[in-house]
């Protein structure tokens, strides 16, 4: 049985107040949470906090990007080794942001997911097709193109060190979810994909889904096989909505 997985991707959001209080708000629910493995990924400068808060709870922190580098001449960016070492678990690697408004190539965020295992980071490697893309009907093409990167640099096992997080763009932010059967394709795809290359690898995978996930669509996704959590962007704003999530999930 796969562990469900809700992470929160709290995007460039917050301040040291509203971080505390969503923080507190989180905490304050987790009793209800049964199953599912929860994370938050806090903008980089609030990681050391958060992560102090979420000591003595089951909360897992993660970061939204990773340096491909470990050290050195690299200006604003967060080393693997930094990141685990102000508490990050995960890191979120590839999200359609990155790729879209700074350039992030299928070599480069193969290159995040290879500097977050060696540093024993676990990725969140995000991958999906844009509208258009869904439109030309190369969904499958795309989100294959962007896992092979990876498989190429990596090899297919490591894989298993990380989530997927299958996030269609034309769904992050916009409210426009994609439908239960709509993901689940999708899903069912990447794991059998990755099946034909390693059976073990693809059935112990978690597959998340993310765009415009909410309390009220939450369920229906996360009740698809190959659905195996979410990676929350909006809602994981608000603690009552995130742990609503977290919830459905277990
Ligand atoms: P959203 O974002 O839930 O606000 O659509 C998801 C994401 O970008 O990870």
């Amino acid at each position: 049985m796969r562990k469900p997985m809700v992470a929160g991707n709290w995007k460039m959001n917050g301040s040291s107040e509203s971080v505390k209080e969503l923080m507190a708000g989180i905490k304050d629910g987790m009793g209800s949470v049964n199953n599912a493995e929860v994370v938050v990924c806090p903008p980089a400068v609030y990681i050391s906090r958060v992560a102090g808060s979420a000591a003595d709870t089951a909360i897992k922190v993660g970061s939204q990007n990773i340096c491909d580098e470990d050290k050195g001449a690299f200006t604003g960016e967060i080393s693997g080794e930094m990141l685990k070492d102000t508490g990050c678990e995960y890191a979120i690697i590839g999200h359609s942001e990155r790729r879209s408004l700074y350039g992030e190539s299928d070599e480069l965020v193969a290159r995040r997911f290879a500097a977050a295992r060696r540093n024993g980071i676990k990725p969140i490697f995000c991958i999906g097709e844009t509208l258009e893309e869904r439109e030309q009907g190369i969904t499958n093409d795309v989100c294959a193109r962007q896992i092979d990167a990876v498989i190429a640099l990596e090899g297919v096992e490591a894989l298993a060190d990380g989530v997927i997080a299958y996030e269609p763009v034309w769904a992050i932010g916009t409210g426009k979810t994609a439908t239960p059967e709509q993901a689940q394709e999708v899903h069912a795809f990447i794991r059998g994909k990755i099946s034909a290359l390693n059976a073990d690898v693809a059935n112990g995978l978690r597959i998340l889904y993310g765009g415009s996930m909410n309390p009220g669509n939450a369920a229906e996704l996360m009740g698809q096989p190959d659905i195996d959590g979410g990676l929350i962007g909006g809602a994981s704003l608000k603690s009552e909505d995130f742990l609503a999530i977290c919830t459905a999930a277990g």
